[in-house]
């Protein structure tokens, strides 16, 4: 009935996740609340580590991507759970400096890191930069050798593969603000000016094809052409690298329309094509590195509203709405990206009614869910909307100057908060 498998309906009819009942939740933590199942997350970590040590020998590393939902208590999880983290800015940086993250398991990613970002990199001696472009390269390269020290490098690489996505997150094609492309010359020659450079030493290669993206094979085509770029450029060049990473971008259930494959049959198939490919170019066999965010966290997730005005606008269309929407999940404004929801506190009810919810902003596309079957709902009721794990709280704003929710953590039928809701003066805060 549900997207996720950690959901249930209690003998009250309410909504449970984990071991929690989510009415209960909304009434002791207020609402819009996000709530994370920190057992699935978790799970979801030993999924693909396990598949990493099955299928590969433990010759890789999974790192969480943390734009998904970058917080302190996220980076404590992901460390626990011996996995290294991809951070995109140095706001993500901090937030993984401040909660203890050890700095050699950490990749640095971004197309225009500014310089005060690469020098934080490296000061805190971030262990790997992923450089993006020629210009990037070089300001490393003098803040590295200024530093004194020789800073490990991978490029971002455009492999020239097509996913099937939304195109607002498709990455690998040449036409992409991302990386360096192979089709015409330019990640050859990066990867040959960076060889002369004191500063940086190239230990590997990365692409990243998209997000969301349910076929396999279109990772067994980025992870041959990766192959085939490391093997010419130990033929052409005597360059050995040593590790590859191939990004994230694997797609989970929103609604029951996706079918999403396992998570680690991605690593059992692109563990395969590795390994051929290697023995074919005589190299090495690279040292894996995946970066899944979404498919760790978002099925983790819920969002819980509290119901409002609700519109019934004969023959045209009945709008719910909540006490939350765009500024918590800007994802159907952004994309249209559709979700599955649940009436919490009869969650155990058949969907009788096409509804269409709103959020609170001044706003017309402020949607959450557009056109969906829901029992039967009234002012008052919880409104769960489910899989929101990633890119909501991530991608959350203050539009309108509305407070962004608290986040609950809950494991084991306990909960604790991880994020405090934001209050009225937290919004003029910075305000002179
Ligand atoms: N690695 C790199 C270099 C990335 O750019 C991304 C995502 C990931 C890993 C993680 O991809 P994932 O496994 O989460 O698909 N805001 C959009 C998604 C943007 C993804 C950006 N990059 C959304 O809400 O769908």
């Amino acid at each position: 009935m549900f997207v996720s498998k950690d959901l249930s309906v209690n003998e009250k009819n309410h909504l449970v996740i984990g071991k929690n009942d989510t009415v209960e939740l909304a009434k002791e933590f207020g609402t819009p609340l996000y709530v994370i199942d920190e057992d699935l997350f978790r799970e979801n970590c030993r999924v693909y580590k396990n598949a990493m040590d099955k299928y590969y020998g433990g010759n890789g590393l999974v790192l969480y991507a943390n734009k998904a939902l970058c917080s302190k208590y996220t980076c404590r999880v992901v460390k626990e759970e011996g996995l290294g983290i991809d951070v995109v800015s140095g706001g993500e940086l901090y937030t993984a400096i401040k909660a203890d993250f050890p700095m050699d398991k950490v990749y640095f990613h971004g197309n225009n890191k500014t310089v005060d970002e690469i020098r934080m990199a490296v000061e805190n001696r971030v262990g790997t930069i992923i450089v993006d472009n020629i210009y990037e390269l070089e300001k490393l390269n003098e803040i590295a050798t200024e530093a004194g020290i020789v800073q490990n490098i991978m490029f971002r690489i455009k492999p020239g593969v097509d996913a099937h996505t939304h195109s607002f997150i498709q990455t690998g094609q040449i036409d992409s603000k991302f990386g360096v492309a192979l089709e015409n010359g330019e990640a050859f020659e990066i990867c040959k000016i960076a060889n002369e450079m004191s500063g940086v030493k190239v230990d590997g290669v990365h692409c990243h094809i998209g997000s969301q993206i349910f076929d396999i094979e279109p990772f067994n085509k980025a992870a041959q052409v990766m192959m085939d770029f490391i093997g010419d450029l130990k033929d052409k060049l005597g360059m050995e690298v040593g590790k590859l990473n191939l990004g994230g971008g694997y797609g989970i259930m929103y609604t029951e329309n996706d079918d999403p494959v396992p998570y680690d049959e991605y690593i059992q198939h692109v563990s395969e094509v590795v390994k051929e490919a290697a023995a074919r170019r005589n190299v090495k066999l690279p040292f894996i590195l995946m970066e899944p965010g979404r498919s760790l966290i978002a099925p983790a997730g819920i969002t819980l509203y509290t119901v409002g005005g609700i519109k019934d606008i004969k023959n045209v269309r009945k709008y719910v709405s909540v006490d939350g929407g765009m500024g918590d999940n800007p994802r159907y404004i952004l994309y249209e990206s559709e979700y599955a929801a649940a009436v919490a506190n009869k969650a155990g009810n058949e969907p009788c009614e096409k509804v269409t919810v709103a959020g609170k902003c001044c706003e017309s596309g402020d949607l959450l869910l557009k056109d969906v079957m829901l029992p039967e709902i009234e002012v008052g009721d919880t409104l769960a909307v489910l899989a929101t794990g990633a890119y909501n709280y991530s991608m959350a704003s203050n539009y309108n100057r509305i407070p962004r929710p608290a986040m609950v953590a809950v494991s084991n039928g306990e909960a604790k908060v991880v994020i405090k809701r934001e209050t009225y003066e937290d919004l003029i805060r910075n305000d002179l």
